[in-house]
């Protein structure tokens, strides 16, 4: 169509996980568990859904644009509230930073098969998109410091990274980042963090507060709060004062902004969680061979198993669905012949196993 240009006639729009009422409409199934979008299988703290029933009345008037939570978020994070900035999600401040640093002849840096999400938003500016390969399903960030030319602007790096699970370690980060010139914008996507933390290799990139280094995070996580949309980012105050120009003034919504403040407060709920999501990892990497499945060992709440074609990974995918448990395939992402497997609860993770069992046997 004439009306668009022709990077976004050919964008295909991000495919999120199905819906578990979609499926058991779908497939006639009465119940369905969704380990599809490493969400928290706990919901969200019940200090979070406290603030929410106590705010509800309070829906008539427009929100402060996240003000409350950035105090917040800088005090628990000892940094100045001008450092900070929350939206409707990490995919928001994406959305901004896209929107606010690229020109027309700017190029976007990152690996192969990034974060889907990521992938779309970047792709719909019209700009140069270049990626390297993995390397063992890891950030290669020799062949990324290599690949940097005049024209890139931003590198896109995930840590804990989607689809993968893998991380880069700090030795590496610190590798590449001597390389990198201070014209770059470096995106460091934290979505994973409180997942990837606990290991003592991981580069957690507040402690560098370097001024081209902007840092997301997001309470659709650990935290349970994906339904509600907010995330926040940690920058230079400058960065942060021209991502405010683009920035939709309203949001996160009010409702999204009390929910996250008292989740954060919530530190029982965020030791559950993790807690919960330890024992379904250490499940998945110990059962999931049992079944042929052979998992990439992961920082985060969700394991990829590379299969051997695209038909078998489709295969598998659709055995399981039509079973009432719904994973993730990556084609979107560029991967076809993977799938990701989220953690759940106790009985999720048993229905999956079960599930797998009665697939094997028929
Ligand atoms: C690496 C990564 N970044 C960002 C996001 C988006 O998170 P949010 O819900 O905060 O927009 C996700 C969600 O799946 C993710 O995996």
């Amino acid at each position: 169509m004439a009306l668009v240009p022709p990077y976004i006639a050919r964008l295909a729009p991000y495919e999120p996980g199905r819906s578990i009422e979609e499926v058991k409409r779908a497939y006639g199934l009465k119940r369905v568990v969704k380990l599809a979008s490493n969400e928290n299988p706990l919901g969200p703290s019940p200090r979070a859904i406290e603030a929410i029933r106590s705010h509800l009345t309070g829906v008539n008037r427009y929100p402060s644009g996240g003000h409350d939570l950035r105090e917040r978020l800088a005090r628990e994070f000892d940094v100045k509230v001008a450092n900070v900035i929350v939206d409707a999600g990490s995919d928001g401040i994406m959305s901004n930073l896209i929107r606010t640093f690229l020109c027309d002849e700017d190029e976007i840096l990152t690996t192969e098969a990034a974060f889907g999400g990521f992938q779309v938003l970047a792709r719909s500016r019209g700009v140069a998109y270049r990626t390297v390969p993995y390397c063992d399903w890891r950030y290669d960030l020799k062949a990324l410091a290599n690949a940097i030319t005049e024209r890139t602007k931003i590198v896109y790096l995930a840590n804990p990274n989607n689809p993968t699970g893998t991380i880069f370690t700090r030795h590496e980060f610190d590798e590449f980042y001597r390389h990198v010139p201070e014209r770059v914008l470096i995106l460091m996507d934290e979505a994973y963090f409180e997942y990837g933390r606990h290991n003592p290799r991981y580069p957690d990139s507040m402690h560098y507060r370097y001024d081209n280094v902007i840092t997301l995070r997001t309470f659709s996580k650990v935290y349970g709060l994906a339904g509600l949309r907010v995330g926040y980012g940690f920058a230079h105050e400058d960065l942060i004062t021209h991502l405010h120009k683009v920035k939709l003034p309203f949001e996160p919504s009010g409702l999204a902004e009390v929910a996250a403040i008292a989740a954060v407060d919530d530190r029982e709920w965020l030791h559950h969680t993790l807690e919960l999501n330890a024992r379904g990892m250490r499940e998945l990497m110990e059962r999931l061979p049992s079944f042929g499945l052979h998992p990439i060992p992961s920082e985060a709440n969700f394991v990829m198993v590379p299969m051997e074609s695209p038909q078998a990974a489709k295969a598998m995918f659709q055995a399981l669905i039509s079973r009432g448990v719904i994973v993730r395939n990556l084609s979107g992402f560029g991967l076809p012949q993977c799938l990701r497997i989220s953690t759940g609860s106790d009985e999720e993770m048993a229905m999956l196993f079960e599930t797998l069992a009665q697939q094997v046997h028929t």
